[in-house]
C-alpha cells in the first residue's frame, strides 16, 4: 500500500510531500526505507515506478498486533534474507525466536523492525537508488518475484522471496559455492518461520521462466541476452 501512496505522491502536481505511516511488518522494517515507489504490471513486479523520498516515517509497532500471521511471516522472510546476506551473527536470534505459528509479542517485533531498518539504512547510505551495493537486498527476489506474479496473490511477497532464496541457495550449491550446511540453513530458517517450501499450486516452471525474461534487474546486473542475472551467495553473509 505504501508504494501506491508514494507513487501517487510523486505524480500528483509533479510531486507533493508525503509521510509514510506503515502498518505491516514488511513496510515498517523494509519497504519504507527504500526510496523506490513502484506498482506491478501484468508483465512484471514493480515495472511502473519512480524514486520519491518521504518527509518522515512514523512507525507504531502496536499496529503489528492485528497483522495476520501470513503477513507477519512475509515480513520475517525479508528479515531472514537480511541475516543470510549480511548478518550471520543474528542466526542464533532467529533460530531461538522464529516460530511456525507466528506468535510474537510487541517488544520482539519492535526489535525486529529496528534491526530491519538499521540493516537497510547501512547498505543504502551510499547507494540510495539501490543500483550497486544495495542490490544485495534483491537476494531471492528474481525467482521470488516471478513466483509471486504467477501465483496471482496466493503467496505473499515474503513467502515468494523465501522460495526464491531456496532456488538461489540450490543454484549456488550446485555451482560448488554454498556448502550443504549453508544451503540447509536457508531451509531451517524458512521452515521455522512457518513457510511451506513447495512449488505453489497452479504455477509451472515454464510460466516462471517466461516471467523471468522481463525481470527488472536486467540492466543493473551484468548478463548476456540468454542469461538471467540474479544475486547469489558464495557463503552465508558473503554475496558473490
Ligand atoms: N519498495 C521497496 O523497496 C519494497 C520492499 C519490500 C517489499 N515491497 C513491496 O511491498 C509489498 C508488500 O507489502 P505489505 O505486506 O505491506 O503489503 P500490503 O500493504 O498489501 O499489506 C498486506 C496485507 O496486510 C493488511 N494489513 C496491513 N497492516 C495491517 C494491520 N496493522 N492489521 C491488519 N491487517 C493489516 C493489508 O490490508 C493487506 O491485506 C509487495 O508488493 C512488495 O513488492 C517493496
Amino acid at each position: 500500500m505504501g508504494n501506491i501512496a508514494g507513487l501517487l505522491a510523486a505524480l500528483l502536481f509533479r510531486g507533493i510531500r508525503f509521510v509514510h505511516i506503515p502498518t505491516s511488518l514488511i513496510a515498517m522494517s523494509d519497504s519504507v526505507i527504500s526510496l523506490k515507489q513502484a506498482v506491478n504490471m501484468p508483465q512484471g513486479k514493480n515495472l511502473m515506478g519512480c524514486f520519491h523520498t518521504p518527509e518522515a516515517v512514523f512507525a507504531d509497532t502496536a499496529f503489528l498486533m492485528t497483522l495476520p500471521p501470513q503477513h507477519l511471516r512475509s515480513g520475517l522472510c525479508e528479515i531472514i534474507k537480511n541475516v543470510l546476506i549480511l548478518e550471520t551473527e543474528n542466526i542464533p536470534f532467529l533460530t531461538s525466536t522464529l516460530n511456525t505459528k507466528a506468535h510474537y509479542d510487541e517488544q520482539t517485533l519492535a526489535h525486529i523492525v529496528q534491526a530491519g531498518v538499521l540493516t537497510k539504512q547501512k547498505a543504502m547510505v551510499n547507494d540510495k537508488r539501490e543500483r550497486h551495493h544495495a542490490l544485495i537486498f534483491e537476494y531471492g527476489h528474481t525467482v521470488g518475484h516471478a513466483i509471486e506474479l504467477s501465483c496471482n496473490g496466493r503467496l505473499t511477497h515474503g513467502e515468494s522471496v523465501a522460495l526464491g532464496m531456496i532456488v538461489a541457495a540450490e543454484i549456488s550449491h550446485a555451482f560448488g559455492l554454498l556448502t550443504s550446511e549453508a544451503r540447509d540453513m536457508h531451509y531451517r530458517l524458512i521452515h521455522l518461520n512457518g513457510v511451506d517450501i513447495k512449488a505453489p499450486v497452479g504455477t509451472t516452471p515454464e510460466a516462471i521462466m517466461q516471467i523471468l525474461q522481463s525481470d527488472n534487474k536486467r540492466g543493473y546486473l551484468h548478463a548476456k541476452p540468454n542469461e538471467i542475472p540474479m544475486i547469489l551467495l558464495k557463503e552465508l553473509g558473503v554475496p558473490l
